[in-house]
């Protein structure tokens, strides 16, 4: 069921205990590693260490995307010289599947969340051998501050953004960072989890000022029912001209 149908969606709320992300079982730091499935030659390791938030953890909804990513862009040039941000990225699962999977030549990947999480992100680049990559770059973006100028002062082409419709306070800060971010040719891979029915206002509000398609080549992963179960969907948004 298409979530813009209203149907299953709206169905009432799922997680009716506030505004956060639902408490992830105690978890003690520690390396995991994930090939996707198979789509990468080799895993890449992710140190898992919800201390500093719940970006700190792998989400289904991160994986999603990273698989749906993977199985377009790898092994293609559609990649390479373009403008890459990944918003609230956490750990960084999705830019590290990407930086390991795909052809960057001439690309720039920013690697993007909070102050809190910024530590994470180098440890988990270092655990990866990435740091001597010049293209990969981690910055500081919180939703909160302007987009800093190292990122602004060219167009971005491609966006991708993971579970980061969690948090009720933060959907205008999100909104206003996406649209301040899409121009002309920006394509937004946005996975999204709809927990309550409050996830809902967010992709009304940014509907009306973004085009949004879902992509429905989701159901081709493996894992797709367990997706569905988790309430994922998949969405390509573009500016409205
Ligand atoms: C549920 S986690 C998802 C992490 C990752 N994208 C994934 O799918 O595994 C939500 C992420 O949004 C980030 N986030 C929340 N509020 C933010 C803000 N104001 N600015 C930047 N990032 C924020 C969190 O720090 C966290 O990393």
């Amino acid at each position: 069921m298409s979530l813009f149908g209203l149907g299953d969606a709206d169905g009432g709320d799922v997680d009716p205990f506030g505004d956060l992300v639902e408490p992830a079982p105690i978890m003690k730091p520690h390396d995991t590693q994930t090939d996707f499935d198979g789509l990468l030659d080799a895993p890449i390791k992710l140190h898992e260490d919800l201390a500093k938030g719940c970006g700190g953890q792998i989400w289904p909804a991160g994986e999603l995307l990273t698989k749906y990513i993977l199985r377009k862009y790898k092994n293609t040039d559609g990649l390479q010289g373009k403008r890459i941000l990944e918003l609230g990225a956490g750990g960084g699962l999705t830019s590290l599947g990407v930086a390991a999977g795909c052809d960057l030549k001439g690309s720039e990947l920013f690697i993007t969340d909070m102050e809190a999480m910024i530590e994470l992100l180098h440890i988990n680049v270092a655990l990866n051998g990435l740091q001597d990559r010049s293209e990969i770059k981690i910055e500081l973006l919180d939703w909160a501050d302007p987009v800093p100028e190292v990122i602004a002062q060219k167009p971005i082409d491609i966006i991708f953004a993971a579970d980061c419709v969690y948090y009720e306070p933060a959907f205008p800060l999100l909104e206003k960072t996406l649209i301040d971010l899409v121009s002309e040719n920006t394509v937004v891979y946005f996975c999204f989890k709809r927990r309550r029915r409050a996830d809902l206002n967010f992709i009304k509000s940014i509907k009306k000022r973004v085009n949004m398609q879902e992509v429905t080549e989701i159901k081709d992963d493996p894992n797709y029912a367990q997706y569905a179960r988790e309430n994922l969907f998949l969405y390509i948004m573009t500016k409205k001209i």
